[in-house]
C-alpha cells in the first residue's frame, strides 16, 4: 500500500501551525482531479482560516462535541455537493460520491504534506446553508479541518484516549461480496 494511504489519519490534536493559500490551493488542485460522473465536478468546499469571520461562522455549525477538539485546528471546511447536473439539470445520484473521492484527493495529499484532514459529519446542515446563503441545488455533505499534528495531551482525556487507541478496520474477506 501506498504510505500516503497507510499514514493518513483523522487526527483531533492539531498543531497551531498555521497553513499557507499555497498549501490550500494544492489540495484543492488534488480534489479538483478526481473522477466524477460526467465529469461534472459537483463539489464545492468553503475553507477559512482560523482568526477570520469565517472560520468562526462555520465553527458555529458544528456539533459540541466535534468543538471541543476542532477549537485548535487552523483551518476548517465544508464540501458541497451541486444535487443537479450541469448538462441536463436532472439529479445527480453521484453527486455525494463525487464530493467524498475530491475529499479522499485531498486527503491523500494532504498526507504527502505532512498535513491531516479530519472530516465530520457533526454538524448542522441547515447553519451551514443559512451561513452560505445556498440555494436548494446545494448540499452541504461534510465539514473538516486541516493541520499538522499537534500533541495528544492538549486533547481531554477521552479524546486522548481515542488519538492512542489501535485503528479498526473490517478485514478484505468481510468487505468482499465475491
Ligand atoms: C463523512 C465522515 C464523517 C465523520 N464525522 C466525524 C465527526 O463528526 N466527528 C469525528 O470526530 N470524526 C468524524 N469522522 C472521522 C471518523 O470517525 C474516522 O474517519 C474513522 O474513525 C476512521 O479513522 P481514520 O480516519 O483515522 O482512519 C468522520 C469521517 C467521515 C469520512
Amino acid at each position: 500500500m501506498i504510505k500516503e494511504i497507510k499514514n493518513r489519519r483523522s487526527i483531533r490534536a492539531f498543531s497551531d501551525k498555521n497553513i499557507t493559500d499555497d498549501q490550500l490551493n494544492e489540495l484543492l488542485d488534488a480534489a479538483r482531479w478526481a473522477a466524477s460522473c460526467f465529469n461534472e465536478q459537483p463539489w464545492k468546499f468553503a475553507i477559512a482560516s482560523k482568526g477570520s469571520d469565517h472560520y468562526d461562522g462555520l465553527f458555529e455549525a458544528l456539533a459540541e462535541g466535534n468543538k471541543k477538539w476542532v477549537k485548535t485546528s487552523p483551518v476548517l471546511g465544508v464540501s458541497l455537493a451541486k444535487k443537479t447536473f450541469d448538462h441536463n439539470d436532472k439529479p445527480n445520484k453521484h453527486a455525494w460520491h463525487d464530493v467524498g473521492m475530491a475529499m479522499a484527493n485531498m486527503a491523500i495529499q494532504a498526507t504527502s504534506m505532512d498535513l491531516y484532514i479530519h472530516q465530520m459529519a457533526g454538524f448542522s446542515p441547515e447553519k451551514i446553508a443559512a451561513y452560505l446563503n445556498l440555494d436548494e441545488n446545494y448540499d452541504p455533505v461534510a465539514m473538516f479541518t486541516i493541520g499538522y499534528k499537534g500533541e495528544v495531551d492538549q486533547l481531554p482525556d477521552d479524546l486522548a484516549k481515542q488519538e492512542t487507541a489501535d485503528r479498526k478496520r473490517k478485514t478484505i474477506d468481510e468487505i468482499k461480496f465475491w
